[in-house]
């Protein structure tokens, strides 16, 4: 190969390397990581982006020179030159994606057993998928629809699910894990940010799937001691502690619970729906609405609540929570 068309070679390549590297580094692809495991997740990324770039710029120089230098004249209907297989090049073409593969495997191998690793003393917390709401149960007994979690600790989540195979997923924790069920899976967390983080169900359960959200706040530690001995409550109405512990704001705007959701009706404009359904009194109405979801449907919204409600919430819990919704809690 003449000199001048090797330089013209490895310019097209820089060219597409540079194009390739800019994409990578200037368009936000991830979430910044709030979990160790996430950090490391985020480097086996750039370390397989860093062997794409590599491979993307030998192919396009390869491509492009082919495309320039060999193009046949608009009256050329000649044959190509024959050509028959060629060993070194084929031995060359199979020995380095081999090698680039491996590496992957290799030190994604390492990171997940590094992931895996939850200490001595874990927090355990146990997660339970249904459809579609997530449920997060402490060593204290107390469950809520949300997840709560200590900064710098490791956190051993113990993953399943009630009826279909749902996935946990936190896009800052990075690493996702199935629930499936009759079977616990784990999935290591240790936080290192604090904030409030969507938790996201990442499989196809159901027509209520990209409903199935919730969210994950990451305390400092002090914070967490204080939410597990006040029994994992928040202060307020015995109602706000239904509400939150089922995860109702994850879906529905709620101002006295600090609610915006925008899945299911406005909270805030029940008695409007009341009047509207015109099914009997305003807390038979919300009892209603809860534990049999199909009974009325809001105009303009689907009849996607999990209708197993009337089962999970207590009785009293219940009562509470009909009581806080309705406005009529002491
Ligand atoms: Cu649960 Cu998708």
């Amino acid at each position: 190969m003449r000199r001048g068309s090797i330089v013209q070679l490895v310019g097209i390549a820089i060219v597409a390397a540079v194009i390739a590297s800019l994409v990578a580094i200037f368009v936000d692809w991830l979430p910044t990581p709030a979990s160790e495991e996430a950090k490391r997740i985020h480097f086996v990324y750039w370390f397989a982006t860093v062997i794409c770039i590599g491979v993307f710029s030998v192919v396009a120089s390869v491509m492009a020179y082919s495309i320039l230098k060999f193009r046949a004249g608009p009256d050329d209907d000649s044959d190509g030159p024959p050509i028959h297989g060629h060993t070194k090049l084929e031995i060359v073409w199979t020995a380095i994606p081999a090698v680039l593969v491996t590496a992957i495997s290799i030190v994604s191998a390492i990171v997940l057993a590094q992931n895996s690793k939850a200490g001595s003393d874990p927090l355990v917390v146990k997660v339970t998928a249904v459809q579609f709401a997530w449920k997060f149960t402490y060593p204290n007994g107390k469950s809520f629809g949300f997840l709560t979690l200590p900064k710098g600790r490791h956190v051993k989540l113990d993953i399943t699910a009630n009826d279909v195979i749902h996935s946990f997923w936190s896009p800052e924790l990075s690493q996702k894990q199935d629930a499936v069920p009759g079977e616990h899976n784990t999935l290591v967390v240790t936080p290192t940010r604090l904030g409030t983080f969507p938790v996201i169900c990442t499989e196809l359960c159901g027509l209520g799937h990209s409903l199935m959200r919730s969210h994950v706040t990451i305390v400092e530690p002090a914070a967490f001691d204080a939410f597990l001995k006040r029994g994992g409550q928040s202060a307020g109405p015995p109602g706000l502690a239904v509400f939150q512990q089922y995860g109702c704001g994850s879906c529905h705007t709620f101002k006295a619970a600090s609610a915006t959701g925008t899945i299911g009706p406005d909270l805030d404009q029940l008695k409007q729906q009341a009047a509207r359904a015109n099914r009997g009194p305003l807390d038979a109405f919300i009892e209603e609405s809860i534990v049999k979801p199909d009974a009325y449907v809001e105009p303009n919204f689907q009849d996607l609540m999990p209708h197993s409600f009337g089962t999970q919430i207590p009785p009293d819990q219940l009562k509470q929570l009909v009581q806080y919704l309705g406005g009529s809690a002491q």
